[in-house]
């Protein structure tokens, strides 16, 4: 092969070009498809840019190059495509000298940039393969994540006029699993996480924000205040404004999670807990992305406050207990039993004294006893944290203990009180208030018209007295996930590994793993993203054990699905990798 100082390779005669019409070279790596057309040679990537069908078994007509397997078209000059479900195809320059054709195979320096404008493209146009094959690239390129993240969430803050969904949600989930998993497993996790976006906001209007208050040094208690009873007459646009004003104004991520864990407890568990859990999601999102995106983002929460269901509202809060009344006496104590809790914080209980102390009682029958219980420790002087997480405890128990003869749509149940339980706590981190404790109270009362999901109760499993685990357990727990309702099998496989001994970092890779291979669930990657964040908050390796036994199970409820969306990630990832699909030696 004949190669000049300038990259031209040698590459056929015109003389062959001209009478075959079209003709395939290796060059460097490269298989290049040579088609002559009009007097000209046009030199190809011979892989078509959408799932690497060769493109000489395809034809030119009137300058358009037309793929034979879904019938892209490509200017075959240019390689620019009209069907945007495909990419550009590569095209080489061509030379021609002394009646033989070179071509210039030089490596293609701007595929990061390029893959950048695919995957945003592959957002507005909600096409997941494009999406896959730009974060394959961006990640090599960048293994954080970070990058493509904030796309994601750039595009879907502002192409969803709902504002914050479930999309946006999953997208967020994904980025906090990325560093559990396997550095293998992580474009695939971005790439559900992007592909949930781009599906959320299909078909969608855009988002308009509105524009904050003139002027500035607006009065932060008092924007707070007409935020909160805004959204009390269900005025979302009102409140958006007291948002937006806030952040101009020079508000912080803290005195933000204030305002907003406020107003989204300011109503009982407001869409089975939803907007608590988005609100929790959008701040964890900025963590990620940057502080500078918090108006895009935290103005997206506020229509999601405004138009959710209350369930002072319902009938199972009202009858035959009246939960509303007994929340609204605790709620009045609240401010006396923060106050006096904070003056006396040296002689607490432990988290894991909390756990113990409330477990049983909040999964009992008695929701006034539960709720006294939970004022006389935040009373004693316990952390807020520490108590909410004696409540993410037992929510995280109804679903280990949670009985298979349920109907299967019952899971929901126990996980959206687990989901906000969490999210609550995550705020109390963030932002301690007596008002977000409310959320704590309120999931209280879920936790205890969840009873019925554990009569009976499946039982936890024990230690068995096995003092080894190993990578096989992993292999056997992969298996029963292969098979439909391994429930109890997949619980006690994942506690069997624990108390063998074994590290939870590989396992919790492993449960990624299981989750990534399924087709996206909204409810599933709740629940096992917010199963880890528990796990690395607990110091208790029981308690850790008992949230991934409530997560392998509530995984293995919903496994195994069809795995589609995997099937169109391994087709991205084969064409990342070179794979020949296709085409023919
Ligand atoms: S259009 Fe070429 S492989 Fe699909």
């Amino acid at each position: 092969m004949e190669q000049t100082m300038t990259g031209l390779v040698r590459a056929a005669t015109l003389a062959d070009v001209r009478k075959r019409g079209y003709l395939t070279v290796q060059l460097q790596g490269n298989t290049v498809a040579l088609f002559y057309h009009n007097d000209q040679v046009y030199a190809v990537d011979n892989r078509c840019p959408h799932m690497g069908f060769p493109l000489d078994k395809g034809s030119v007509r009137d300058g358009i190059l037309t793929c034979y397997w879904h019938y892209a078209r490509f200017d075959v000059a240019t390689g620019g495509t009209f069907d945007q479900f495909a990419d550009d195809v590569r095209v080489f320059p061509v030379t021609i000298m002394d009646d033989d054709v070179w071509v210039d195979v030089s490596p293609r320096s701007n595929a990061v940039a390029h893959q950048r404008q695919r995957l945003r493209l592959g957002l507005e146009r909600d096409i997941s393969l494009v999406i896959g094959k730009a974060v394959l690239v961006l990640l090599d390129a960048d293994g954080s994540g970070i990058e493509p993240f904030r796309t994601g969430l750039d595009f879907g803050v502002h192409y969803r006029d709902a504002g914050w969904g479930q999309g946006l949600t999953m997208h967020t989930c994904m980025m906090n699993l990325l560093p559990h998993l396997a550095p293998v497993d992580r474009p695939r996790a971005l790439y559900h996480g992007l592909s949930a976006v781009a599906r959320d906001s299909a078909g969608r209007p855009p988002r308009f924000g509105v524009p904050p208050l003139p002027g500035e040094n607006q009065d932060l208690a008092t924007l707070k205040r007409w935020l909160r009873r805004f959204i009390t007459v269900h005025d979302n646009e009102g409140a958006e404004r007291c948002v937006v004003s806030a952040l101009r104004n020079g508000a912080t991520s803290q005195q933000m999670a204030d305002m907003l864990f406020a107003a989204v407890t300011d109503h009982r568990y407001i869409d089975i807990g939803h907007p608590a859990d988005f609100t929790n999601k959008a701040f964890e999102a900025l963590d990620t992305a940057g502080w500078e995106n918090a108006e895009a983002v935290l103005t997206t929460l506020v229509r999601g406050y405004a138009n959710a269901a209350r369930m002072e509202e319902s009938n199972a809060w009202r009858n035959p207990v009246d939960l509303i009344a007994i929340l609204e006496v605790a709620f009045e104590q609240l401010p006396t039993a923060w106050s006096e809790g904070e003056k006396q914080r040296a002689a607490v209980p432990t988290a894991g004294e909390l756990r113990s102390q409330h477990a049983e009682l909040l999964l009992g029958d008695d929701p006034q006893a539960a709720v006294d219980a939970l004022i006389a420790s935040l009373r004693a002087g316990a952390a807020p944290a520490d108590i909410a997480g004696a409540v993410v405890y037992a929510a995280a128990l109804r679903i280990a203990r949670f009985h298979t003869s349920n109907e299967l749509g019952d899971w929901d149940t126990a996980l959206h009180t687990f989901t906000f339980a969490n999210a609550i706590q995550q705020g109390l981190r963030r932002a301690p208030s007596p008002e977000l404790f409310r959320g704590v109270l309120d999931a209280a009362m879920s936790i205890y018209l969840d009873r019925f999901l554990n009569i009976p109760a499946a039982r936890i499993p024990q230690p068995n007295g096995r003092q080894h685990a190993s990578e096989a357990d992993l292999a056997d727990l992969t298996q029963l996930l292969d098979r439909q309702q391994q429930v109890n099998q997949a619980g006690q496989q994942v506690a069997h590994y624990l108390f063998g001994g074994g590290e939870s970092a590989p396992l919790l890779a492993q449960l990624g793993r299981l989750l990534l291979r399924e087709d996206r669930d909204f409810h599933t990657i709740q629940m096992v993203e917010a199963a880890f964040r528990q796990v690395g908050q607990v110091d208790d390796a029981t308690a850790r054990t008992h949230f991934l036994v409530a997560a392998s199970r509530y995984l293995a409820a919903h496994a195994p699905t069809l795995r589609a969306q995997g099937q169109t990630y391994q087709i991205a990832q084969r064409l990342h990798q070179g794979d020949r699909l296709f085409e023919e030696d």
